[in-house]
């Protein structure tokens, strides 16, 4: 079933494989360039069903941590992110982009505008360590319809959907994490709580873009910060993260791991992925070293291509819904093709060069 039609909300992806979001830096000024544009089409051209963008900071002074990062907020942004839709759908390809506040990653004297420090729910950038700026309700709320507006940007260029990065120790995780958020209003507080941003966020976004607009949500357990970090220790846990923002009217969820066939909770083999499904009852992705040997903990390390054997059993087994491919999309921007149809020895394996290159 991987490599068949799949429908999400109302849109038919050609299969279920998506490209998982990966920051190129390779946009100055925030611009997307010509080379951007033909790099996304090369893999809608070559049958990945759901091309999701490397991260775009929205359009708020401080989320940006990351020099050459493509953003929203300039006519020339926005008309080189009318190429990429372009030319991925010229290819009958399908394309979210994904919303980015870097948060806490953010350091005063980072561009665009230097005096403008990292934003954090309470000022911790990690556990025990408080350097950046405790936001106010008001740098909430403006935060909150920065993603509106880019939404609404991202719909009236032409993506099919958003996905809110709300993953990997960045802004919306940083509220989530009880490591780094010890608010005492709506912001903060307990595990359902903690995820207000994420949830209003979710709803503005909703109210401000047309039913058919796809809504998705990244998370993870891990973070940046601590690989060994979570939201979330039990199912019923995970459940009081997820519910706020579901309601609000998410069309996925992107369950974000580093390892896609390592079990979440005690007592189960099954992963993040499988439970988010399985609670929530939304369709979900699942990510991590899919068709590699080696997981991403050292970005520069080679890695072998893998069979892929278990994820297409799980996806037959309807654990999850798709599956999202880093690493391998970017060192094979014909992964999905090979994959198919069975030719593993001719994907080009990853390896740093790809990693530096990202053709
Ligand atoms: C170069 C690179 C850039 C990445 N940038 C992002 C990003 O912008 N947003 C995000 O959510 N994850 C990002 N990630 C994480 C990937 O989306 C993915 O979750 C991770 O690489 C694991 O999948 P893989 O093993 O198939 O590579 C990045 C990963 C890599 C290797």
């Amino acid at each position: 079933m991987l490599f068949e039609p799949y429908k999400l909300k109302n849109i038919t992806l050609r299969n279920r494989v998506a490209m998982a979001p990966m920051t190129r830096s390779q946009s100055p000024g925030g611009i997307p360039t010509n080379d951007v544009v033909e790099y996304y089409k090369r893999r809608a051209k070559a049958e990945v069903g759901l091309i999701i963008t490397e991260g775009v900071e929205v359009s708020h002074e401080a989320s940006s941590a990351y020099p050459n990062v493509p953003r929203l907020d300039s006519k020339e942004a926005r008309d080189g992110w009318k190429k990429v839709v372009d030319g991925i759908k010229e290819n009958n390809g399908h394309v979210v982009a994904q919303l980015w506040h870097c948060g806490g990653f953010r350091k005063l004297g980072m561009g665009p505008n230097p005096e403008v420090p990292g934003h954090t729910a309470s000022g911790l950038v990690r556990p025990g360590k408080r350097v950046a700026h405790a936001m106010t309700s008001l740098d909430i709320e403006e935060t909150v319809n920065a993603y509106a507006s880019d939404a609404k940007i991202c719909e009236e260029i032409g993506f099919d959907g958003v996905e809110i990065h709300g993953a990997h120790g960045y802004l919306i995780d940083n509220f989530l994490w009880n490591g780094t958020n010890d608010r005492d209003d709506r912001f903060g507080g307990s595990i359902e709580t903690r995820s207000n941003l994420a949830t209003s966020i979710t709803k503005a976004i909703r109210n401000n873009v047309s039913d058919k607009f796809i809504v998705g949500l990244r998370f993870s357990q891990w973070k940046q910060q601590d690989y060994t970090a979570r939201l979330a220790t039990n199912p019923d846990d995970l459940l009081k993260v997820l519910s706020g923002p579901c309601d609000a009217g998410l069309d996925y969820l992107h369950s974000s791991m580093r390892r896609f066939w390592e079990s979440e909770f005690e007592g189960s083999d099954e992963n993040l992925a499988y439970w988010t499904k399985k609670l929530t009852n939304i369709p979900t992705m699942s990510v991590g070293s899919v068709g590699l040997d080696g997981d991403f903990t050292d970005m520069m390390a080679s890695a072998k291509t893998a069979s892929i054997d278990k994820a297409l059993k799980d996806i037959n087994e309807q654990k999850y819904d798709m599956v999202a491919v880093g690493r391998a999309l970017l060192s094979d921007h014909e992964w999905v093709i090979k994959m198919k149809e069975g030719r593993l020895k001719d994907i080009n394996p990853y390896t740093k060069e790809s990693l530096l290159e990202m053709y």
